[in-house]
């Protein structure tokens, strides 16, 4: 079987599955025939599939129309600039979150030896694309769960970047440190428990419910926890990231100004929600 034809079986298959089954069906080809980028499958597609990868591919377009994340099917996900393991239970990095990494390399200068913390680093993606970009950087990267640690320390194998973070299994309601850090980062579980039973099926069966409820209110329980416990652990004029929920801003922004911080970035959606931002512990600011 040629690869046109392939690709042609297996849009009837996906067209009613998924918006973007073109994309699906591409990375999901690449993925089995090793190549790096997506597009290289157009460089040659009268290029025959052997036996091995045409029932491979077969397999894996059969999990997509299970309504299985591409992601999950093929346990990577492309996130700055790796291809992010995600073969444990941890949440799928998402596009949101590259822009928050991009946010902080506007502020801090390349060379510098950053000292971060990343509460709730899931698959690590926000603490190695950090070592990536600063790299004299070091950081601590904690996570309630197992499957996270597991998965953080797994990519930071695959990228040799182990002797420059410390993953630590850690409840962020319970963990202290006498450590300071110029910055603290997370993208921490923020959805209202309502709001999490809306999300779609996939979501629910692929992702772990952990990383997505923050509360049962307004989802604001892991901001104030980080704002209150982990303000003294920042260097006067180092900065907080977060991303952030639909509707919060204003109430965590409240929040930073209470305990001596300015926002000093915000990254809107086109739905004029603010997702990302940074925030400066100013100098001298009466702390609580
Ligand atoms: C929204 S995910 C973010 C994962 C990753 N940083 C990213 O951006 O893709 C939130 C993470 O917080 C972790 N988490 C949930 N409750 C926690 C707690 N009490 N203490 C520490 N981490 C927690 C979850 O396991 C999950 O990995």
């Amino acid at each position: 079987m040629k690869i046109t034809e392939a690709l042609n079986n297996s849009y009837r298959l996906l067209s009613n599955v998924s918006k973007t089954y073109k994309l699906d069906a591409e990375v999901l080809l690449a993925h089995v025939l090793n190549k790096k980028n997506r597009l290289d499958i157009y460089l040659d597609l009268n290029q025959e599939l052997n036996i091995k990868e045409k029932e491979k591919f077969e397999d894996l377009v059969k999990q997509r129309v299970t309504k299985k994340p591409v992601s999950k099917i093929i346990n990577q996900k492309s996130f700055w600039n790796f291809d992010f393991d995600i073969s444990k239970k941890v949440l799928i990095p998402r596009p949101e979150t590259e822009v928050l990494i991009e946010m902080v390399t506007k502020k801090f200068n390349k060379k510098r030896d950053l000292k971060f913390l990343d509460i709730g680093c899931g698959s690590g993606c926000i603490s190695i694309s950090l070592l990536d970009y600063f790299k004299k950087s070091n950081g601590i990267a904690i996570d309630i769960s197992k499957d996270a640690v597991l998965n953080t320390q797994l990519n930071l194998n695959n990228f040799n970047l182990n002797n420059r973070l410390k993953v630590l299994k850690k409840n962020v309601f319970s963990f202290g440190t006498e450590k300071k850090f110029e910055l603290i980062i997370s993208n921490p579980p923020y959805l209202k428990l309502s709001d999490y039973i809306n999300l779609d099926h996939s979501i629910k069966i692929y992702e772990p419910k952990e990383a997505f409820i923050g509360d049962n209110k307004e989802g604001l329980k892991f901001y104030k926890e980080i704002i209150k416990k982990f303000k003294n652990n920042l260097k006067y004029n180092g900065y907080l990231g977060f991303e952030i929920g639909d509707n919060q801003f204003l109430k965590v922004k409240k929040l930073l100004n209470l305990h001596g911080f300015v926002i000093v970035s915000k990254h809107k959606l086109i739905n004029n929600q603010v997702r990302c931002l940074l925030a400066k512990k100013i100098k001298n600011y009466a702390l609580q």
